[in-house]
Order: structure tokens, then sequence, then C-alpha cells
């Protein structure tokens, strides 16, 4: 790991009206804690970026908080801003989660060093029909599925029910709940008109796979390490309610979904299963052109098939979440995590 001392920009991403209403952060201090856009909806009781700054601060670096909040002045103050590396953790603007993409690819116009995807990934992973035809070319197992877009389908496979419904370019979750799963035309139906109402985008139907949920953190570039595997236990989910990671699962902690559902190193995997597993996310991980860290959703079903679900660049690095889970498992402490992905950012933009 590098000693250098290094400037770092932890770089984030609020709504407008939130920082309307708040003084704007202090520079070298940790910015107040404030909840998400509402569609998002997510519950993070830390914020990645405070665990993040103080674990670059340990490692002896220098970050201060950048924020971008949907105005102008932000985006000339991103210009402004002197960093040796931008920390980036934005996955939004002004609210509108397609739009990462947009500022990973402003970050490369004004040639300022960052951690994590590219544009060109995050563009391939937020549309998950995209990312599965790229799976397909590259022999990935992946559901089979049609996409349905006012009435417009596309498709090139037989899909057969149990089904599920995503929205196509969303994540944490957004668009999936108990209702998602259906078996039904007439359910079919009503899901993909909800769909269409509530995100004007298409919707996404996919062959429902029962299974186990498993999650692969990679980490690394030239030569990409698989950590070990996690689980997210949907098991305990009450009667009746699809064995899925919902956003109740994952976002609303007075329900029971939320508490009886809890993710950990997935345990009893056979060695040719953990290999299976780990061959599949480093081929989507290559496949989609992930940089620096990753995490690939899997199901594995009862007979030992594997499924890739999803693809997610710069994904959740709270402390609490999965890939520092699978680093711990690993034998990486938080703050060694953080210094890997601030060195493996920084080799790509070192010449010679
Ligand atoms: N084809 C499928 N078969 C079985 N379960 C599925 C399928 N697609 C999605 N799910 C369930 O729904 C959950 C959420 O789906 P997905 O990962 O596509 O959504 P997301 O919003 O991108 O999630 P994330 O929070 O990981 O960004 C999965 O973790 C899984 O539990
Ligand atoms: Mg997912």
């Amino acid at each position: 790991m590098s000693r250098e001392k290094l400037k770092i920009a932890v770089l984030y991403d609020v709504l407008e009206d939130e920082v309307a209403d708040a003084p704007p952060p202090e520079p070298e201090k940790p910015a107040k804690t404030r909840g998400k856009a509402p569609r998002r909806a997510k519950k993070r009781e830390k914020h990645d970026r405070e665990e993040i700054f103080e674990a670059l601060a340990k490692l002896g670096h220098e970050p201060f908080y950048q924020v971008v909040d949907g105005r102008d002045q932000s985006l000339i103050a991103l210009a402004r801003a002197e960093a040796d590396l931008f920390f980036n953790l934005t996955e939004s603007y002004a609210g509108d989660d397609t739009m990462d993409m947009n500022l990973a690819a402003y970050l490369d116009l004004l040639g300022k060093p960052y951690t994590g995807a590219g544009p060109h990934a995050l563009y391939l992973a937020q549309d998950k029909a995209l990312a599965k035809k790229i799976f397909a070319f590259h022999g990935i197992r992946t559901p089979f599925f049609a996409t349905s877009y006012k009435g417009k389908l596309d498709h090139s496979h037989d899909i057969a029910f149990p089904l599920i419904v995503k929205p196509t370019s969303e994540d944490g979750s957004i668009g999936i709940d108990s209702g998602s799963v259906v078996g039904s035309v007439k359910e079919l139906m009503e899901r993909i008109h909800y769909i269409h109402e509530e995100f004007d985008a298409p919707a996404l139907i996919e062959e429902y796979i029962e299974g186990r949920e498993i999650y692969a953190a990679v980490l690394g570039n030239e030569s990409p390490e698989v950590l070990p595997m996690i689980e997210l236990d949907l098991s305990r989910l009450p009667e009746g309610a699809p064995k899925i990671a919902g956003k109740e699962v994952k976002w609303d902690k007075e329900t029971e979904h939320y508490r009886v559902t809890k993710s950990a190193p997935a345990e009893g995997l056979d060695d040719d299963t953990v290999k299976r597993l780990s061959d599949t996310a480093l081929a989507v991980y290559q496949a989609l052109k992930l940089r620096d860290y990753g995490r690939i959703d899997m199901r594995l079903t009862p007979k030992g098939e594997v499924y890739v679900i999803e693809a997610n660049p710069n994904p959740w690095l709270a402390s609490g979440a999965e890939f520092a889970m699978a680093a711990k498992k690993a034998g990486r402490s938080y703050t060694q995590l953080i210094g890997e992905i601030v060195d493996l950012a920084k080799a790509r933009y070192t010449v010679g």
C-alpha cells in the first residue's frame, strides 16, 4: 500500500432542496447527515461517506468533502476543486439516479482522477436488459427475460411463470416488493402497468429463480480478486412472501421482512460451487468493464446452477454492508479496504 499522503475529495450527491434547507457542509468536517431522495427511500443510519472519511484520515491522507447538489454552482465548484483523487460516492444528480454516469464522464472531461467505475461501466450495468444481453454473449447464465415499454416488446426466448417484474434501470430494490413476483397474465399486466406509471420506464420481465441469494464482492483491476461469498438469508421471510430482497427487506426497518433477514458470509458451499460462483462474478465484472470494486448479485438454485441477477459498480461501501463484510472475511480491515481502493484507483492515473 502506498504511503504517499494524498488530498482526497469524498465526493457525494444530495438533492438541491435538501441543501437549500441546510447550511453547506463545512470543509474538512463531516457533513450533516441527511436523508436520500424520497424516491430512493434509503434509510442508512451511518453514511458511508463519514466512515470513508475517517478511514482515509487514519491512512494518513487528507480527506475533505465535496458535494454535488443538482445546482450548476456545485458543478463549477467540482471543476475547481483540487484533489489528488476523488473518492466517488455519487449515485445520482439532482435526484436522477441515471445520471451517475454523467458525473463520472464530467470527471473524465475535467481530467480528475476518481475511484470506481467509468461512465461506460455505469451505463452498461444500469440498463439491466442491456447487461443481460452482454452476459448472453459471454455465455454467462442469467434468467431469460423480456422487456416491455408502452406496448413494445423486446425478447428472444419464451419465458415461463413465475416471473419477476422490475424497472430496467433502478437499484436499491426501488420498484421491487412483494407484488413483483407474478404467477398469472393478469398479475403480469398489472405489474407492467405499475412500472410504467411509477417510473415511466420499460419493465424488465424475468424468469423468477428460486434459490439462495449470494453476493460476490470483486476487488481489483489487472487481476481482480473475488472475496468470500456473502449470503442474504431470506428463508425466514413471512409465510407467503416471495423470497426476494425487495425494498422492505433492504430499507423498511419497521417491517418483519427487514428484521428476519440478514447478510453473513455464506456457509456450507463446497469448493466447486464457490469456484463456479467466483468465475461467474469475475466474468461479469470483466464483461461490464467494472473497475476497482464491484458487487455481483447471484442466485444459486437447489440444483447448484448459478444465475446472475445483476452487477453493481461502486456498491455501497458502509462498514456493515456486504462488500466490507466480504473484505473482513478475507482478512482486511475496513481501513485497509478503503486504502486498497485508493491505491487501485490511483495506479490507473500514474504514468510509467
Ligand atoms: N430473476 C430473479 N429471480 C429471483 N429473484 C430475483 C430476480 N430478480 C431479482 N430478484 C430478487 O430481487 C432483488 C432485487 O433485484 P435486483 O438486484 O435486480 O434489484 P436492484 O434494485 O438493482 O438491487 P440493488 O439494491 O442490489 O441495487 C434481488 O436481490 C433478488 O432477491
Ligand atoms: Mg441487486
